[in-house]
């Protein structure tokens, strides 16, 4: 069975890297948004990722990414979406959106303690061009918001309800990514 693989973790956490394994071992195809972020917006300094602009075409990349993503993986590659998805309910709508198309989703979690993300991610930006600036104060505030996977999740458990107000988790996902065109 195709899968696709749902890469879960905060910046430093190690996402990239293994994507680039899975991409080696399973033949994959790695899909990874901060690539093609720096690659359209090559012109941006360090910081301009923390704009409202930026962070609204991120969603719309990842949008167009999800949808050649599921496309590939219904044309019988393996696929890697190298996302981070910090919450359970963008974890829900991918397996969900996987399922419906009769295809597994997998998803694969990094954890990271803070003090090895904040030295990963200071060497990263020294010797990587292009880097998104991100400062020890948001590296420590973002484990409030991140949300890690359950056993549930990890083991492909059942997909939890979609929130109230949406018919599918097509429908919640149709908001998150306002890019990805839901059919
Ligand atoms: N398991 C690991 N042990 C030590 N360093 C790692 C490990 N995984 C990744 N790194 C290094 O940490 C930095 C961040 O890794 P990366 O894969 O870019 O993280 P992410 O994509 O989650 O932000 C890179 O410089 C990478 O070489
Ligand atoms: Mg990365």
């Amino acid at each position: 069975m195709t899968t696709v693989y749902l890469i879960v973790g905060l910046p430093g956490a190690g996402k990239t890297t293994r994507a680039k394994e899975l991409e080696v071992s399973e033949s994959a195809l790695r899909l990874t948004p901060d690539d093609w972020q720096m690659a359209v917006f090559d012109t941006d300094g360090p910081t301009r990722w923390r704009s409202k602009e930026r962070a609204d075409q991120r969603d719309r990349i990842e949008g167009k990414l999800v949808e050649v993503g599921m496309r590939a993986a219904e044309l019988g590659l393996d696929v890697v979406l190298d996302f981070g998805l910090w919450s359970r309910d963008e974890r829900s709508a991918l397996r969900w959106i996987a399922a419906a198309r009769g295809l597994r989703a997998q998803v694969v979690y990094l954890p990271v303690a803070f003090e090895e993300q904040r030295s990963r991610v200071a060497d990263r930006y020294e010797s990587q061009p292009g880097q998104f600036h991100l400062s020890e104060d948001e590296l420590r505030r973002w484990h409030g918001p991140f949300q890690a996977p359950d056993e549930e999740e990890l083991h492909g458990g059942d997909i939890p309800a979609v929130s109230a107000g949406y018919a599918t988790w097509a429908h919640w996902a149709a908001e998150r990514w306002p890019s990805w065109p839901n059919s």
